[in-house]
Order: structure tokens, then C-alpha cells, then sequence
């Protein structure tokens, strides 16, 4: 057994990246500026998509596609209940009602028909989540939605890194909403970013990100700006400060290796869980140029044969000072969203139930996912005795 805890995730930052973080700290500016400008053109031309709107969280992205899709009260945002809540949150805020499609049993993941089944005439957009990085097919679910007029958002949370056929998400969909929080394949700490090929969309994203302005401090205080500037309509305050832009170009430069580094690692615990009984892999991507981002390492525990529920296998694990999460306790389970009128989602009600994530960052060693491995395959072992 280990002898020292090893954390469900852990950010670990290269000398460059911190170095790049203090230059910014130093460099006399420090709310958005030339640094948000530099991740925005990095990231845009990463995903090879005209536009990008740095903002200081995903929730941020959400909230501001959202509101320039006019989402406002009387429409339903489609969405999926095994999510983040962060979706319906921003739903309610416009005054709109989230309306929860039912998840694939295999990929954790909304599909067309589980949406179509979901979808009325009130239903202004869809919010898909390729859950844990693993590209979902959103051109399907994007020619559904614009044979009816609706917009599409992907929770690209999970998705940086990611390629559903060789594109980035934001590519098929109207926009995609991408997290920089900290546990994220890249992090700025706390941010995120709206990735869109539409300009005006973009446009109206960035003055709602300020407030409704029409010009940034920025604008205003460079040689040659003017203090005037007016309100087009009412905002939010959501811009990403430059020193975390600064840390995003940086980590945007080491993205490959990093997501190199999550592919083996998944592929190690792949190699020995499929054979542990009583545990199972979601699917993995469907087309050749699917690519995963392994944001996360989700496993699916069959409580009938691995003779203990999913709860108790999470004890079991840190007992044996393995860390995990669970993704997700579904959004109509919370308080906040219990009273939402909703169709049965027995797909995301079994799921919640029994999926588990594993530890994985690039910071990991073989070794620690060895460990996770010997302890899985320590309590799976005393059911084979009691059945053999
Ligand atoms: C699927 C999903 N959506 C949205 C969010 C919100 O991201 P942020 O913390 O950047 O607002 C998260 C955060 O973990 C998430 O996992």
C-alpha cells in the first residue's frame, strides 16, 4: 500500500510558466491588456477559429453565449443533468428554464436522440458536455438543431485538447465555452474562453463580459485612447486579468506535451481495469479522427459483480490513500434545481450511481497509476474468493 496520499488532482507549473506569470505581474498592467490579446489570437489559432473571448471562468462563457443567443424568459435551454450545474445556473439566471436530456449509457454524454426526445417549440438552445474530454459527434446534434433554429453551446469544460472528428469544439456548434479552472488540461487557475466563427456573436460576448461597454481600460489608457466610451446595454464583469492570460499562452505552449502525458496514463489504467471485474470503461471515441482529452478517468462500477456499491469502493480507495471524485451528483438532484418539471432520466440516474474518477494529471507517475491499479485489483479480489 501506498505509504503517502496521492490527491485526486494536482496543478503542478513548469519555471516557465511561473516565470511568465511574474513578467506579467511586473510588466505595469494587470487587468485584460496585450496578454489577453496574445491567448486570445494563441488559442484562436490553435482551434483554427475566427474568434476568441477570454473571460475569468467557463460558468463566464456560459452565461455571456447565452445572453447574446437572447435566451431570456419563456425559452428552454436543453442540456444534460449529468453535468456540472454551472449550465442551468446560467440558464435561470436569464430566466430561461433548463430542460435535461437523458445521457448514452457508454459515452456519459447527451446524443441527438436523447435531445430530440427533450426538444419543443420553446426550446431556444442546447448545451452539450463531451463528458471527460471524449468528443461526442456534435456535427449530428448541430444539423438537428439548425433545421429548427436552434443554437447550439458546447460546455467545452472537459474539451481543451479535445477533437470530435478532427475539429475543436466551437467549430460545428455556434460557440463553445472552454475552462481554465484549475483541475482543466489547461489552467489559468480560474478562467475561460468562448471560441466562436461567429463575429457578432463574438462581439456582443465581449462587451457583455464588460459590462456592456464599448471599450475596455485598455483601449481607454493606450497612447492615442479616449476616456469616453458608452454602455450599450447592461453587462457583466467577467474579463480574465492578464497575469493568468499570461500563464494560459504558456500552458497553451505545453497543451501537446501534457495531453501526451494524459493518453498514456489512461492507457495504462486501460490496459489492466478492463480486466477487474465489476468495472467498466465508457466507450472510447467513435471516428478515427476523434481525439480524447482525458480531462478526467472515469470508471463504471457494476455493484452486483464487483460485490461492493460505488460509495463503498471510494471508501475502500482511501483507506489505501487513493483519491477520487465523483462526476457528477446530477444537477436535478441539488436543492436549487429538485423543482424543475423533467422526464425520466434513468441513463443519468444509474450513472450517478456508479461512476468513479480516477486520479489523472500529467504530474503523475506510472508508478502512482500502478498503485491505483494494485488497490482496484486488491478489492475486486476477496469477491473472486467469496464466489470461487
Ligand atoms: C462540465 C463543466 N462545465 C462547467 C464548468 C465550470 O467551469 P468554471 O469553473 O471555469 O466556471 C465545469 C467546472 O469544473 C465543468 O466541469
Amino acid at each position: 500500500m501506498r505509504s503517502t496520499h496521492l490527491a485526486y488532482c494536482r496543478s503542478e507549473l513548469d519555471d516557465g510558466e511561473i516565470a511568465a506569470v511574474e513578467d506579467a505581474l511586473r510588466a505595469g498592467w494587470l487587468t485584460s491588456g496585450p496578454q489577453v490579446t496574445a491567448f486570445e489570437a494563441a488559442f484562436a489559432a490553435r482551434a483554427r477559429i475566427a474568434h476568441a473571448v477570454a473571460l475569468n471562468s467557463c460558468t463566464a462563457a456560459l452565461h455571456v453565449a447565452l445572453a447574446a443567443f437572447d435566451v431570456g424568459p419563456g425559452d428552454e435551454v436543453v442540456m444534460p443533468s449529468l453535468t456540472f450545474a454551472a449550465g442551468a445556473q446560467c440558464a435561470m439566471e436569464l430566466g430561461a428554464r433548463p430542460v435535461f436530456a437523458d445521457v448514452d449509457p457508454q459515452t456519459l454524454s447527451v446524443t441527438r436522440d436523447t435531445i430530440a426526445a427533450v426538444t419543443t417549440r420553446r426550446t431556444k438552445a442546447i448545451v452539450t458536455m463531451p463528458y471527460a474530454g471524449r468528443p461526442l459527434g456534435i456535427a449530428e446534434i448541430a444539423a438537428f438543431a439548425r433545421e429548427r433554429s436552434i443554437r447550439v453551446l458546447e460546455d467545452a469544460a472537459h474539451g481543451c485538447g479535445m477533437l470530435d472528428d478532427g475539429t475543436w469544439a466551437g467549430t460545428h456548434s455556434d460557440a463553445a465555452a472552454y475552462s481554465f479552472y484549475a483541475t482543466k488540461n489547461l489552467t489559468t487557475a480560474e478562467g475561460g474562453m468562448l471560441l466562436t466563427r461567429d463575429a457578432a456573436l463574438a462581439e456582443r460576448a465581449r462587451r457583455l463580459a464588460l459590462h456592456g461597454m464599448s471599450k475596455d481600460a485598455w483601449r481607454r489608457y493606450e497612447a492615442g485612447g479616449t476616456w469616453r466610451y458608452d454602455v450599450s446595454e447592461p453587462g457583466f464583469k467577467y474579463n480574465m486579468p492578464d497575469p493568468l492570460a499570461a500563464l494560459g499562452v504558456a500552458g497553451l505552449a505545453r497543451l501537446d506535451a501534457r495531453q501526451t502525458r494524459r493518453a498514456e496514463l489512461a492507457a495504462r489504467y486501460g490496459e489492466r481495469i478492463t480486466a477487474i471485474r465489476g468495472l467498466r470503461l465508457p466507450a472510447p471515441p467513435a471516428r478515427t479522427a476523434d481525439r480524447h482529452a482525458w480531462c478526467m478517468y472515469a470508471v463504471l462500477v457494476d455493484e452486483r459483480e464487483l460485490r461492493i456499491s460505488r460509495d463503498e469502493l471510494i471508501d475502500a480507495l482511501a483507506a489505501r490513500k487513493i483519491g477520487t471524485s465523483v462526476h457528477y451528483i446530477p444537477t436535478h438532484r441539488f436543492t436549487a434545481y429538485r423543482g424543475l418539471e423533467r422526464a425520466p432520466l434513468p441513463n443519468t440516474e444509474q450513472l450517478a450511481a456508479s461512476v468513479v474518477s480516477l486520479p489523472l494529471y500529467p504530474a503523475m507517475q506510472d508508478r502512482d497509476v500502478d498503485d491505483v491499479l494494485d488497490a482496484l485489483e486488491f478489492i475486486a479480489l476477496p469477491r473472486v474468493h467469496a464466489v470461487g
